[in-house]
């Protein structure tokens, strides 16, 4: 069968040729064009159509148009998005077989590639411009490469896709594709879009075994035809018969600059000149508002009196008033979350009947109509909601697909909730459209700036009274300094184990000469600023940590307490805690220095990211090093904040934890709801958002991105308004994975296929939203290893409950 479609493809090579031979002006080599001097193109037989320059913007671009009137219809570009080339630029055929393109500007540039050189050029009267070779073979043809259109006699073969225009005036590549895929089905997508069932907005729904092409014929019949020939499905499929189309008229499919896509015909009154006489047969969608993402970011398409008009989701306003299809954005400011948190009622909530979308959402839980509407107020990552039959679904903007329901989907009931802030977002030219808000913003900045004077007095008078009594004091200390200690080790009834002795108590005004006066800042971690210092007279670098405030409302005891657990703990994949200092309500603590910097430095700073061998090793080193939190120490102890800035790399490039059990100085019963501590946004697992008890398995969730965020070598979220369905590492991993496209994911790199196809699925694994279907750091490790093999992980966020 296949050799019979290879016989058929070859007939209609020759028969080309023949077609070509006769029909055509040949155009030979040394010919050359011009957009302003004649000739500016070459001409099929007929006239009707046109290779050469035509306008576009203030410039030319090069392609074929059929020459209807008043405006010529373009059906080809050449490099469609190049930009617009002078009046003084030439294209010539030029004597070695090559079409090249020279602007005045720049080097030369070939037009089209081809394995061989021409011997000559023809523009066919079916539209089709065609290079040969010296045996009068089709070396190329226009035919092969379609843009926007293709014409009577035309394939679209399987695999290939037409991109429609910007506009009508502007033919670079637009916001829709019409994709003949590999299973058969032909389908219109919105671009920026993988070949996925719900980015689809029109399909012949022939999917199947067997590959497809789609084919116009001479009489205008869209078909869609298997490999022999045999047709599957054909458009339009009511052809009434038009008494004006005859053997001179011309078909040809686009897609629109608004996605649809349409069959014409134009037909001719007289043989020697074309009319604008097109008629429009067939097309597809029906109506406007069933494009996907025509109305753009934040926008929805609705039927006014037939007539499709775009809105904006409430909260937003058009980017361009002038141009609705161009989307939304947000028209007010977003508050910090504390704000939110104090009860200030800066937001509140637009609920939205008959609007649904399919974006996928950060959460998905199981629970009641009220409390949907409450999470997404108090949830600072919640811009829109959905509710539907038990679940809500949460959003961040924008969403890609917001569409009008008339009726409720299955009959179920879907109620969408927007969040809505009250201060306008100052417009471009400075004056600000404010909502009237309680507080008049004049009397707002005189009661700051009061303050402010306040306590700038307060710190300063605090600055000198403490320096006076530090060095008063520190004297002393320096000199009691033994006794201290020795008074501590009496007091806490701890002296004599070698565990305690290997943990040694620091006084501030050590650390502080240590640290040359807290100078030298390595950044800020979850609880604290980190300063670099040295001790045993410069010999040793150490990392000390300043506690926050809030560390210092834990007794004393309580601290000791928490810093001899730590301080027991030892493995090779974990910073390791030298020693400490508590006086008053002053916390700090001494770590190891490591000098090769954080992960997040070398995963997303540095300019060339670590090769695959050593982000494997690191993999399995920070997962070993929480195995060993869980597992293998004392008492169990959850990170509760592991993300790459608290996974350092030592001297030997070993991973190591750092900032571990801190966190339960918070929380001292760890396996009870807390709030003051929160984990960091897109390493949290979904349970701390929900007031369900946080287990380790929230930790395997953090270890999840961690992993994904080391595989893909990218952060887990980035915002790229051309690759909006990357934007959320994890459900474009999940996208990828079951799209068979991890190739996707690795971006050019050199990784090994197997190991990071099962360190993709590892990494889903983690981030199930439910954690019971994570599995233990034990078995991480195990799977990474390749000790037990890893199944097929389910969507992330479809077992919510
Ligand atoms: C055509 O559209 C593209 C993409 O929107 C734009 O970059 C380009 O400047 C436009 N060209 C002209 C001549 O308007
Ligand atoms: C043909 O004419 C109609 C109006 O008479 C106009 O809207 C349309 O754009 C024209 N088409 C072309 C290809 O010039
Ligand atoms: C072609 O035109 C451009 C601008 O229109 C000018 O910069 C360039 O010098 C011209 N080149 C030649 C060869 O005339
Ligand atoms: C055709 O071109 C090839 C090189 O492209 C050359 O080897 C061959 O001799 C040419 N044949 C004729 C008949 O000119
Ligand atoms: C085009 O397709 C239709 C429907 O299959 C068929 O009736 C017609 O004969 C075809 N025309 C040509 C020229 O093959
Ligand atoms: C094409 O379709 C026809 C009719 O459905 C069928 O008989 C034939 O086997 C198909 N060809 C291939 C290659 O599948
Ligand atoms: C096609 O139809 C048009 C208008 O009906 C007529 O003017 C033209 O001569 C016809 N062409 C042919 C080749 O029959
Ligand atoms: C949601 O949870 C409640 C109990 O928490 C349960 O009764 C109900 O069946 C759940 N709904 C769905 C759709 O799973
Ligand atoms: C934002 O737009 C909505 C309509 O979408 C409007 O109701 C609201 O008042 C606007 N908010 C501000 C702060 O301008
Ligand atoms: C600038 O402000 C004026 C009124 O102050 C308003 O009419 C105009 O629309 C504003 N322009 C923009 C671009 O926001």
């Amino acid at each position: 069968m296949a050799s019979a479609f290879v016989v058929l493809l070859l007939l209609s090579v020759i028969f080309q040729a023949i077609v070509a031979q006769h029909q055509s002006n040949q155009i030979s080599l040394g010919s050359s064009l011009s957009p302003t001097r004649d000739p500016i193109s070459w001409g099929s037989p007929s006239g009707h159509f046109k290779f050469g320059f035509y306008k576009k913007g203030s410039g030319y671009s090069i392609g074929i148009w059929l020459q209807t009137s008043p405006k010529i219809t373009i059906v080809w570009t050449a490099n469609r998005d190049d930009p617009p080339v002078s009046s003084n630029a030439t294209l010539t055929l030029t004597r070695d077989g090559k079409l090249m393109l020279r602007t005045g500007q720049g080097p030369e540039k070939t037009i089209v590639k081809t394995l061989e050189s021409a011997s000559f050029a023809s523009m066919v009267d079916s539209g089709n411009f065609v290079l040969f070779n010296n045996r009068s073979d089709i070396i190329w043809s226009s035919f092969d490469f379609p843009t926007d259109t293709i014409l009577g006699g035309q394939n679209l073969y399987s695999g290939s896709e037409l991109f429609s225009s910007v506009s009508k005036t502007n033919h670079s590549t637009g916001q829709y594709r019409l994709k003949m895929q590999s299973d058969g089905n032909l389908v219109l997508y919105p671009i920026n879009t993988i070949d996925q069932y719900v980015d689809a907005y029109w399909a012949t729904d022939s999917d199947g075994q067997e590959q497809h092409h789609l084919f116009l014929n001479y009489t205008g019949e869209l078909l869609l035809l298997n490999k022999t020939m045999a047709t599957i499905r054909s458009f339009p499929s009511d052809s009434s018969y038009d008494e004006r189309l005859n053997s001179s008229t011309i078909y040809l499919a686009t897609v629109g600059d608004d996605g649809i896509f349409r069959l014409f015909a134009h037909y001719f009154v007289t043989e020697s000149r074309a009319y604008n006489t097109s008629t429009e047969l067939w097309s597809q969608p029906d109506n406007q508002c069933q494009v996907k993402s025509f109305c753009g970011l934040n926008g929805y398409c609705t039927l006014d009196d037939k007539l499709s008009v775009c809105r904006c989701i409430p909260g937003t306003d058009f980017v361009d008033p002038n141009q609705q299809f161009s989307g939304c954005q947000r028209n007010f400011t977003e508050e910090s979350c504390k704000d939110v948190k104090n009860g200030k009622a800066v937001y509140n909530i637009a609920p939205m009947e008959k609007i649904t979308w399919d974006d996928y959402p950060y959460i998905k839980e199981n629970m009641s109509q009220e409390d949907c509407r409450k999470s997404c107020l108090e949830d600072c990552n919640c811009d829109a909601a959905l509710y539907n039959s038990g679940y809500c679904t949460k959003h961040k903007l924008p969403l890609k697909s917001a569409k009008r329901v008339d009726d409720n989907i299955n009959g179920q009931s879907s109620i969408a909730y927007f969040k809505m802030g009250t201060r306008a977002i100052k417009s471009d030219n400075g004056s600000s459209t404010l909502v009237p808000s309680p507080l008049k913003p004049q009397t707002l900045v005189r009661v700051t700036s009061k303050k402010a004077v306040i306590l700038i007095l307060l710190v300063t008078i605090g600055f000198i009274s403490c320096s006076c009594v530090f060095l008063a004091v520190s004297g002393f200390f320096i000199f009691k300094y033994r006794v201290v200690e020795y008074k501590w080790l009496l007091e806490t009834g701890n002296f004599g184990s070698a565990d305690e002795l290997t943990l040694r108590p620091f006084s501030y005004s050590e650390l502080k000469r240590a640290t040359n006066g807290f100078k030298e800042g390595l950044g800020r971690g979850s609880f604290g600023a980190v300063y670099k210092g040295v001790l045993y007279n410069g010999e040793k670098p150490v990392a000390v940590k300043r506690l926050e405030k809030m560390m210092s409302d834990r007794s004393e005891r309580e601290f000791h307490a928490e810093m001899l657990v730590i301080g027991r703990t030892h493995h090779k994949n974990l910073v390791r805690l030298l020693g400490y200092c508590s006086e008053d309500s002053k916390r700090l603590l001494v770590y190891e220095y490591m000098s090769n910097g954080s992960l997040a430095d070398l995963l997303f700073h540095s300019e060339t990211s670590p090769d695959w061998n050593e982000r494997v090793k690191i993999a399995l080193d920070v997962a070993r090093g929480i195995l060993y939190l869980h597992d293998e120490c004392e008492a169990p102890i959850i990170h509760c904040d592991i993300k790459p800035q608290n996974i350092l790399i030592d001297d030997f490039w070993t991973a190591r934890i750092s900032d571990f059990g801190l966190a339960k100085l918070l929380m001292p019963d760890q396996t009870r709801t807390f709030t003051l501590v929160r984990g960091t946004r897109g390493y949290m697992a979904p349970e701390w958002s929900k007031n369900t008890p946080i287990s380790v398995k929230a930790d395997v969730y953090s270890y999840g991105v961690v992993l994904l965020e080391i595989v893909c070598c990218r952060r887990n979220m980035e915002i790229d308004p051309s690759k909006l369905e990357e934007t959320i590492l994890i459900n474009w991993v999940y996208k990828c994975f079951i799209n068979r496209e991890l190739n996707k994911l690795v971006r050019g790199q050199e990784v090994d296929k197997k190991t990071f196809e099962n360190m993709v699925k590892v990494g889903l694994w983690c981030v199930q939203d439910e954690p019971a279907l994570r599995p233990s750091m034990k078995s991480v490790v195990m799977m990474l290893e390749g000790i037990t093999d890893v199944s097929i992980p389910p969507c992330p966020s479809s077992s919510s409950g």
